[in-house]
């Protein structure tokens, strides 16, 4: 029996500001009709001053490691998807690894957008089929907030702040991660992006560069394609059908995205994962905060067959199959 790299535990945290569509009312021209309709988000979380990305995401981990019961000093590498560090040096991983006292573990940053998550689980997994004995730690965590233009309304309704995270290790049953896609297309990057702070753009450039800039209907299309690929990619290589499958958690970027994808997936209602009401669109967080939630909400079942598809700046897209 070859390794399987096993989710001994989930955990997630969100800042307790809430941000609801009314709140935007007041500070845009938009309306809670306008963004339910479009993006399915009710309200968000919102980052309190001084509460940065390395806090939510040491929250999310704590949850992770006593589901695990993994001490922080047990663990070998700490991974942490994100596109909002505290700073561009050191990385969020070493100040979680500092936080946890998480004294032997190596610790690094995966820059691949909303795909954070996947992609750093992909790595772990890897890890863990070659050293079935080490224990790893993966977040996802963001502070979109601090990146969101306040007066750009077809941007600042959707992104979103919080963490999730997962610790992982090897199994010798059939039960883990059964197969992990990766994939990019860099030539579509102006499409959804972030310049300011990067070295290529000083921090006196161009006005509002610090944010996010998105084309959000070419975003979309994409998004749709790519996600539907992936999963069918995943779910082909797992040897599953799609009908097999308990549960889908794909990135929670919008509810139409949501909606179509289960349309072309042929999936019913209550095998598709939604929490954007609540969150918005949280990056990198997304989709350990869903697996978070479904975990704890009792919606995973020993054997069942997990899908987790994510697409992002870059882009990226991801799919990861798991036997839960
Ligand atoms: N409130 C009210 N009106 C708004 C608005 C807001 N917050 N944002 C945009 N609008 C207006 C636009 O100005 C436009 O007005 P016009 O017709 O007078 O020009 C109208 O609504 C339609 O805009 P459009 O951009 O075509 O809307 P849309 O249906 O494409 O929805 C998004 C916009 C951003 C919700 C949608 O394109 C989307 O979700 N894209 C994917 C984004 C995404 O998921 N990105 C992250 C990927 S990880």
């Amino acid at each position: 029996m070859t390794t399987r790299t096993k989710i001994l535990g989930t955990g997630s945290f969100v800042p307790e500001k809430v941000l609801t569509n009314k709140d935007l009312e007041t500070m845009i021209d938009t309306s809670d009709e306008w963004i339910t309709t479009r993006t399915g988000i009710k309200e968000r979380h919102i980052a309190q001053d001084g509460e940065n990305n390395s806090d939510l995401a040491v929250k999310a981990a704590r949850a992770a490691l006593e589901m695990a019961q993994v001490e922080p000093e047990e663990l070998d590498l700490i991974i942490v998807g994100t596109l909002t560090p505290d700073m561009p040096m050191p990385s969020v991983a070493c100040l979680v690894q500092h936080a946890l006292g998480a004294r032997k573990a190596g610790a690094m940053d995966v820059s691949a957008t909303c795909s954070g998550f996947l992609y750093s689980l992909s790595v772990a997994d890897k890890f863990v089929r070659c050293s079935p004995d080490m224990k790893i730690l993966v977040i996802g965590s963001e502070v979109l907030s601090r990146r969101t233009n306040w007066q750009d309304r077809t941007t600042c309704v959707l992104f979103a702040d919080g963490a999730g995270a997962a610790v992982v290790s090897g199994s010798q049953g059939d039960e883990g991660i059964v197969s992990t896609h990766l994939h990019a297309d860099g030539s579509l990057w102006e499409l959804l992006t972030i310049r300011g702070h990067g070295t290529a753009y000083p921090l006196d450039g161009k006005k509002g560069c610090q944010y996010i800039e998105m084309q959000g209907r070419d975003v979309f299309k994409h998004a749709v394609k790519a996600l539907e690929s992936v999963a069918f990619e995943a779910v082909d290589a797992s040897g599953w059908t799609m009908e097999e499958l308990d549960l889908l958690i794909a990135h929670q970027a919008n509810i139409r995205i949501l909606e179509h994808l289960r349309e072309r997936l042929s999936l019913p209602k209550d095998k598709v994962f939604i929490n954007i009401h609540k969150y918005g669109n949280t990056s990198a967080a997304s989709i350990p905060i869903a697996l978070d939630e479904a975990n704890r909400q009792g919606r995973l079942r020993p054997g069942d067959k997990l899908l987790m598809i994510s697409f992002g700046g870059g882009f990226t897209w991801a799919g990861v199959t798991v036997k839960w």
